[in-house]
């Protein structure tokens, strides 16, 4: 693989491609990554889920309507859950064209070549279990994944990847089977729940107008899985007085469409 990434470009602010360069390329695509990477962006956000035959891809929404072609090919299977639909039905569709005709052609990506790609570019991954309930034993399935694709024995792994999720239950798991794996919550438990959430969590992901100053100092505050201060990043930032505004409470990370504005921004502090 290639070298494990360190830290944003942009000083102590990391900042992630949501998506990867969503404002720019069709998201969750090799493209987006890859317009992420020639951006010099050290980090995408990535959305994981399984197909009816059991292959984990990576798109966002649970069907497929808005980022496929799906309805025009397959206009009789609404609502078009990806969980309804094999590997190979889902590869003949087009994930490009809803964005722009430039990128006609684009496909939904496996996991696996998506990690490929991030080890020919170099970008650590902010992976996200999407909706795991929907997908029983999703969380020991990316980790295979991810092992057999070698990503699970980096010296630092969490210069590499974090797992993240909006299920607590799905964090647990990820920690219980592999504990040398950072976790991300997204959401914004309360400070006093924060400890409960640390004995399996490393960082808080809050979306952006639920941060405040005290809220960054209780989690900066709290030690995370790893016994180390727990980190706080906050999506989907895609304007500079929200990023300024936010670098300013403190936050170590930002999660944004739009990572070449938001690295401009953090460099000009
Ligand atoms: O990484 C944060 C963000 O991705 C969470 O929301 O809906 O874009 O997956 P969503
Ligand atoms: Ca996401």
């Amino acid at each position: 693989p290639a070298q494990a990434v360190s830290a944003g470009r942009a000083g102590h602010i990391i900042v992630f491609g949501h998506r990867g360069a969503s404002a720019y390329a069709p998201e969750n695509t090799l493209g987006s990554v890859q317009e992420a990477a020639d951006l010099g962006v050290d980090w995408v956000e990535n959305d994981v889920q399984r197909t009816r035959d059991g292959v984990l891809v990576v798109i966002h929404d649970t069907t497929l309507a808005r980022t496929t072609n799906v309805k025009q090919r397959y206009p009789d299977r609404a609502p078009w859950s990806v969980s309804e639909f094999s590997l190979a039905e889902i590869k003949q569709l087009d994930a490009g064209s809803w964005f722009g005709p430039d990128f006609r052609g684009e496909r939904v990506p496996t996991l696996v070549e998506y990690l490929d790609l991030l080890d020919d570019t170099g970008q650590g991954l902010l992976l996200e279990l999407k909706q795991p309930e929907l997908y029983p034993g999703i969380e020991r399935q990316t980790l295979e994944v991810l092992d057999r694709a070698d990503w699970l024995d980096l010296p630092h792994i969490s210069r590499r990847l974090v797992v993240q999720s909006f299920s607590a239950p799905a964090l647990r798991t990820t920690h219980r089977l592999r504990p040398e794996i950072h976790t991300g919550f997204l959401g914004n438990p309360p400070v006093s729940q924060l400890k409960q959430y640390a004995s399996f969590t490393d960082e808080i992901n809050a979306e952006q107008h639920t941060v405040t100053s005290a809220y960054v100092k209780a989690v900066h505050g709290t030690k995370g899985a790893h016994r180390r201060p727990m980190r706080i990043n906050t999506w989907t930032v895609d304007n500079a007085p929200a990023a300024t505004r936010l670098m300013k409470m403190g936050v170590d990370g930002i999660i944004t469409d739009r990572p070449d504005l938001i690295e401009s921004t953090a460099r000009q502090r």
